[in-house]
C-alpha cells in the first residue's frame, strides 16, 4: 500500500450480491466499492446492473435469483466468496384475499426460494474456506410488526428470518456467520412505483410518512452503512442477529 492511502474497511472481500441494480441494492454496491471490497453485483436487470461498472472494484452480472441453473453457474465461477448479500425482494399489496396463489408462489419464490438457492449454492465455499459472512434483506413488516396489505410479503419476510437464524445455529462451529437487516420504509424506484400505483398517489405517500415520527423515509444510503457494519470484520462477532433500521416506526 502507497504512503497516505487509505485503508478501507471492507479491503480484500469478495462480495457477491443480489438486486444490485436499483434501490438499497445500489446503494449497497456502491457502499462497498468504496470501502474497498470487489463487488459482484448481480441483477435481473442487466442493462441498469451495468451501470455500476463505473465504479472501480464493481463488476456485474445479469441473474435471476428465482433459476437455480443461473445461480449454480454463478456460483461456479466464483473462486473465493467472503460475503453473500440476498436483497431481491418483491412486495405484493394486499391482505390475504387478495392474494391469489400465483401471488403467493410469486413472492415466496423471489424472496424466500432465492435466498434458499443461493446459500446452498454458495454455503459450500465458504465452509471450505472455513469462514463466509451471509446477509439477508428482510423488513419490519415481518414477525416484527403486523403491517396492512402486506399479507404474503410480511409472511416471505418473516421466513427470511428464520432461514436466517438457521444457517447461524447450523454454521457457527464452522466459521459463518449470517445476519438479517429490517428496514421499514425506504425511499427506493420500486417505494415510488408502489406509490404512483395507488389510486390516489399523493395520499399514498402521506400515508407512508404520516407512519415515520422521523418525519422521513430512510435514504437507501442509510441502510446501506448497515451493510457496510455487517459485512465487515467490525462485526465479527455478530451472527443470527436482528437489524431494525426503521426510524423507530416498529417501536
Ligand atoms: N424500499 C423499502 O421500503 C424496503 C423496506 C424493507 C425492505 N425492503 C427490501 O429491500 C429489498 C430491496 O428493495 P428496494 O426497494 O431497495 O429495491 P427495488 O424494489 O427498488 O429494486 C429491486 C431490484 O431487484 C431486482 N429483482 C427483482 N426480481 C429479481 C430477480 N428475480 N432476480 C434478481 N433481481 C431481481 C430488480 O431488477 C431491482 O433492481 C427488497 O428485498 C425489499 O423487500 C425494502
Amino acid at each position: 500500500m502507497s504512503t497516505g492511502q487509505m485503508m478501507g474497511r471492507l479491503d480484500g472481500k469478495v462480495i457477491v450480491m443480489s438486486a444490485a441494480a436499483q434501490g438499497i441494492g445500489r446503494a449497497t454496491a456502491i457502499a462497498f466499492a468504496k470501502e474497498g471490497a470487489r463487488v459482484i453485483a448481480t441483477d435481473l436487470n442487466e442493462a441498469k446492473v451495468k451501470e455500476l461498472e463505473m465504479y472501480s472494484g464493481i463488476e456485474t452480472r445479469k441473474l435471476d435469483v428465482t433459476k437455480k441453473e443461473q445461480i449454480d453457474c454463478l456460483a461456479k465461477d466464483i473462486e473465493k466468496v467472503d460475503v453473500l448479500v440476498n436483497i431481491a425482494g418483491f412486495v405484493h399489496h394486499g391482505t390475504i384475499l387478495e392474494c391469489e396463489e400465483t401471488d403467493w408462489d410469486f413472492t415466496m419464490n423471489v424472496n424466500v426460494r432465492s435466498m434458499y438457492l443461493m446459500i446452498k449454492a454458495f454455503l459450500p465455499k465458504m465452509l471450505a474456506q472455513k469462514s463466509g459472512n451471509i446477509i439477508n434483506m428482510s423488513s419490519v413488516a415481518s414477525s416484527i410488526k403486523g403491517v396492512a396489505n402486506r399479507c404474503v410479503y410480511s409472511t416471505s419476510k418473516a421466513a427470511v428470518i428464520g432461514l436466517t437464524k438457521s444457517v447461524a445455529a447450523d454454521f457457527i462451529e464452522q466459521g459463518i456467520r449470517c445476519n438479517c437487516v429490517y428496514p421499514g420504509t425506504v425511499d427506493t424506484p420500486s417505494l415510488r412505483e408502489r406509490i404512483h400505483a395507488r389510486p390516489n398517489p399523493e395520499q399514498a405517500f402521506k400515508d407512508f410518512l404520516a407512519r415515520q415520527k422521523t418525519g422521513r423515509l430512510a435514504t437507501a444510503e442509510e441502510v446501506a452503512h448497515l451493510f457496510v457494519y455487517l459485512a465487515s470484520d467490525e462485526s465479527v462477532y455478530v451472527t443470527g442477529a436482528d437489524y431494525i433500521i426503521d426510524g423507530g416506526w416498529s417501536l
